[in-house]
């Protein structure tokens, strides 16, 4: 943490937010001074100035008159223009249901289909394709493992481990899986000095009654990173299964999943320059062999008699009826894309670029960032408060620079509430931003400040 005034963030909890209109005519009213002094050399190299033309829609003015900054790629990234075009395509030249036609258009359609699904194993070193099970996003995938994984092997008082920072997505499917089959969810903290998961805290919870440990490989909120070898070392030390929810690490770096070593990862499209409405998940083939099908319908049969029926073998078991074809293409295009700009450069870039915006942020008085130092390896977003100002008059007034950064709980209540903090405003890179742009943050945010502290 930048700072841990406790008063602060009492007082940030605690404050209301301002209306809207009323913030936007009084920061309009009152010009007040540029405060931010540059105080460190800049990152240099730049994935953004390469990449920034196939992103046109970071070239417009919001409502405001300011130029966009977007800081909220964690809730969801650009779209780049190839990636559009994919989408397009398909409608334009070759619409066609998948799978079930054999003529032209329909089998062009279910290559297509079907090669994305490749593309995506490839990006996460499946050790084959039949490992990719399209969702329609990173909740659907958590929801098919908990209903089909879940509710046949898992029976009253066997327990699943998760931590305080899960997103809801990960939170509310194994609550659900609780009430029907009455297991026991135990959730491990954080540790005091750097907020990451507390793995002596894990070590005591885990036990033969353990069946699952899940977790976010990187969190949405603290930027920290799970130690996911240790967190397999003691799953499979008595037997249990690891889950980890890879949305926020896939888009970012390197992910590969025979290399971690877990039996399931679940990823959204939206967040890697992917469109909305498709997600995937990976499991291990032995262990998507087992689970029985979730929901029914079109392809995922074998054979259907009026009784009963038999089921298809992965991943087609998994994707009842049409699925969102022209989006895993697009997806699958996305996938060309991020691989052609060299996942490690990405990474590279973002541990440079995060560690600018932690370094600026926690320079300004008042700020608390939430989770590790980047000398821990954070991601490249702060969550983070401002001492007697609401997470949402922080983000309004910032809108009014044109710079988008979310404020709420970020679908993360329970760490919120851990935290102390009744929200917290987000701001969150991707490879197309710019040193310059955090320039322009935080240039925003003392305005802001002062701003505020003006009318107090
Ligand atoms: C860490 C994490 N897990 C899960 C999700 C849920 O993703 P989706 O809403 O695409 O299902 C998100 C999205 O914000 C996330 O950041």
């Amino acid at each position: 943490m930048a700072s841990t005034s406790a008063a602060g963030r009492r007082a940030s909890a605690g404050a209301r937010p301002l209306a809207r209109a009323t913030l936007a005519r009084r920061h309009r009213a009152k010009s007040i001074k540029n405060a931010i002094e540059a105080t460190s050399a800049k990152v240099t190299s730049s994935v953004a100035t390469e990449t920034r033309k196939d992103f046109p829609i970071l070239n417009q003015k919001t409502e405001s008159g300011a130029q966009l900054v977007y800081l909220d790629n964690a809730a969801t990234s650009q779209k780049p223009n190839q990636v559009v075009d994919a989408h397009m395509f398909y409608y334009k030249d070759y619409n066609s249901n998948v799978h079930r036609g054999v003529h032209y258009l329909s089998a062009k359609a279910t290559n297509a289909y079907e090669r994305a699904r490749a593309k995506i194993g490839k990006f996460i070193n499946a050790k084959t394709d039949r490992e990719v099970v399209f969702t329609r996003n990173a909740s659907e995938a958590i929801n098919l493992v908990a209903n089909t994984w879940g509710t046949a092997n898992l029976k009253a008082g066997d327990e699943i481990i998760l931590s305080v920072l899960e997103h809801h997505s990960n939170i509310v499917p194994w609550q659900l899986l609780a009430e029907r089959t009455g297991c026991v969810l135990k959730f491990v903290g954080l540790t005091k000095d750097t907020q990451e998961l507390d793995l002596d805290e894990l070590r005591s919870l885990v036990n033969k009654k353990t069946k699952l440990i899940t977790t976010a490989h990187v969190s949405n909120v603290l930027g920290s990173t799970a130690p996911v070898r240790e967190i397999v070392k003691l799953a499979r030390g008595v037997g249990a299964k690891v889950l980890l929810d890879a949305c926020q690490s896939v888009p970012h770096m390197k992910v590969d999943v025979q290399a971690l070593g877990v039996d399931w990862i679940v990823g959204s499209g939206h967040k890697m320059c992917g469109p909305t409405g498709i997600g995937f998940l990976w499991g291990r083939m032995d262990v998507l062999e087992t689970m029985p099908p979730w929901m029914g319908g079109g392809e995922m049969i074998a054979d259907v008699f009026l009784e009963n029926s038999t089921y298809a073998e992965p991943p087609a078991r998994f994707e009842a009826g049409t699925p969102a074809i022209a989006e895993a293409i697009a997806l699958g295009e996305a996938c060309d894309y991020l691989t052609k700009i060299g996942m490690d450069r990405i990474h590279d870039y973002e541990v440079e670029m995060g560690a600018y915006l932690y370094e600026k942020l926690s320079a300004v008085e008042g700020v608390t960032i939430y989770g590790p130092p980047p000398s821990r390896g954070r991601a490249s977003l702060c969550a983070f408060n401002v001492d007697g100002i609401h997470a949402n008059d922080v983000c309004t007034l910032l809108d009014q620079s044109g710079v988008a950064c979310r404020s709420g709980h970020h679908c993360t209540q329970p760490l919120h509430r851990y935290l102390n903090a009744a929200g917290s405003a987000r701001a969150s890179l991707y490879f197309y931003n710019t040193p310059d742009e955090i320039d322009v943050f935080i240039d925003a945010l003392r305005t802001t400040i002062a701003f505020f502290r003006d009318i107090e």
